[in-house]
């Protein structure tokens, strides 16, 4: 197993050094070229991520590792090649797709992200799980952001490829990303031996504020003071770097980004309406639930006094609900 390990390995860096240099030289690879420029990409990013290209060709990898005496059914179950469907033999996985490759946190390739250039389903083809790539372990970029975020103790999660890349573009350089897949609890305890602060920074559509919202506990159980960051108009990450640039960036999204109880009665208060005064009672006794599993009396306090503050209700008539509240949980 160690062997079919070792030769797996090699087989992804081979093939990553093959994707990319194929986006750097054919022909055929011009127009992702042209795609990857018109997303912000230029040569300095591609070679930095070492992004690359599959060629439409159903033969162009399989080949390639042939060449190389590499086991095919080996290559098959490792996720680069496929089994023909109506044949004996084997195929490319990744065929016209922009190849983003993944690494573990040693910095071997061992999975790949492939995205089409335009419309399509699946948008990102990734590698299958296999011997190399546990999805709920793998956090995209880890390899190259370790040093930062153990620098600055501060870990920033993103939802996929282009978000790290341009957050790193800007100058946040302590970016992962959890590849579409939900954030795990072996995710949140990799990344705590290097820092003890965690910003999600999800996209601002309803998905990824709804994962945002998962993440939290799963994040505060590993001991991390979590923040969240609060993107406008449904943005992504990347798209808000294209759109407001970097500095707007880090400073309204990075440092900008809110507590996880902020951002809960953020949340809290779009399934409420407020403008009704059921709805208020109803938003104000959420809210006051949300508070009062706080661990600190101190941050208690003076949620509840900016609560109390905002609708006109006494202090202690929120402390009140807020102590019952923790006694019958308890
Ligand atoms: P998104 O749908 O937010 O895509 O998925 P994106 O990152 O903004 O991609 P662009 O900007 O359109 O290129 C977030 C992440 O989820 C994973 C990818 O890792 C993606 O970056 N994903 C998404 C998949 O694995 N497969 C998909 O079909 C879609
Ligand atoms: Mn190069
Ligand atoms: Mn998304
Ligand atoms: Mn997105
Ligand atoms: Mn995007």
């Amino acid at each position: 197993v160690q062997k079919e390990k070792r030769i797996l390995q090699e087989a992804h860096d081979y093939s990553a050094k093959l994707y990319h240099y194929l986006l750097q030289n054919l022909e055929v690879a011009k127009p992702a070229k042209a795609y990857l420029q018109s997303r912000g990409l230029d040569d300095a990013l591609i070679e930095q991520f070492g992004i690359g290209y599959a060629p439409p060709r159903w033969d162009t990898l399989t080949q390639a590792l042939e060449r190389k005496q590499f086991p095919a059914s080996e290559m098959e179950a490792g996720g680069l090649l496929s089994k023909r469907q109506d044949a004996e033999g084997y195929v490319d996985r990744f065929r016209d797709r922009i190849m983003f490759p993944i690494h573990d946190v040693r910095g071997q390739t061992i999975a790949f992200g492939g995205r089409l250039l335009s419309d399509g389903q699946p948008k990102y083809l990734n590698s299958p799980e296999t011997a190399l790539f546990s999805k709920s372990r793998t956090l995209y970029r880890l390899h190259e952001a370790r040093s930062a975020i153990r620098k600055s103790g501060q870990v920033v999660l993103l939802e996929g490829y282009m978000d790290v890349i341009k957050a790193w573009s800007a100058g946040v350089r302590n970016g992962v990303a959890t590849m579409g897949t939900a954030l795990t609890a072996e995710h949140a305890a990799v990344l705590r031996r290097f820092a003890e602060e965690a910003v999600i920074c999800y996209d601002g559509d309803d998905a990824g504020q709804a994962a945002a919202r998962k993440s939290i506990p799963l994040l505060e159980e590993a001991g991390f003071r979590v923040r969240v960051s609060l993107l406008p108009n449904r943005m992504d990450p990347d798209e808000y770097v294209t759109s407001y640039g970097a500095e707007a960036f880090v400073r309204e999204i990075i440092e900008g980004a809110v507590s996880a109880v902020k951002f809960q009665l953020i949340y809290l208060r779009k399934s409420h309406i407020l403008l009704e005064e059921d709805g208020r009672i109803r938003y104000l006794r959420d809210a006051v639930r949300i508070v009062a599993v706080r661990n600190s009396p101190m941050e208690r306090e003076l949620l509840l006094k900016e609560l109390a503050q905002e609708f006109g209700v006494a202090l202690d008539t929120l402390k009140q609900e807020c102590l019952e509240y923790r006694q019958r949980e308890k």
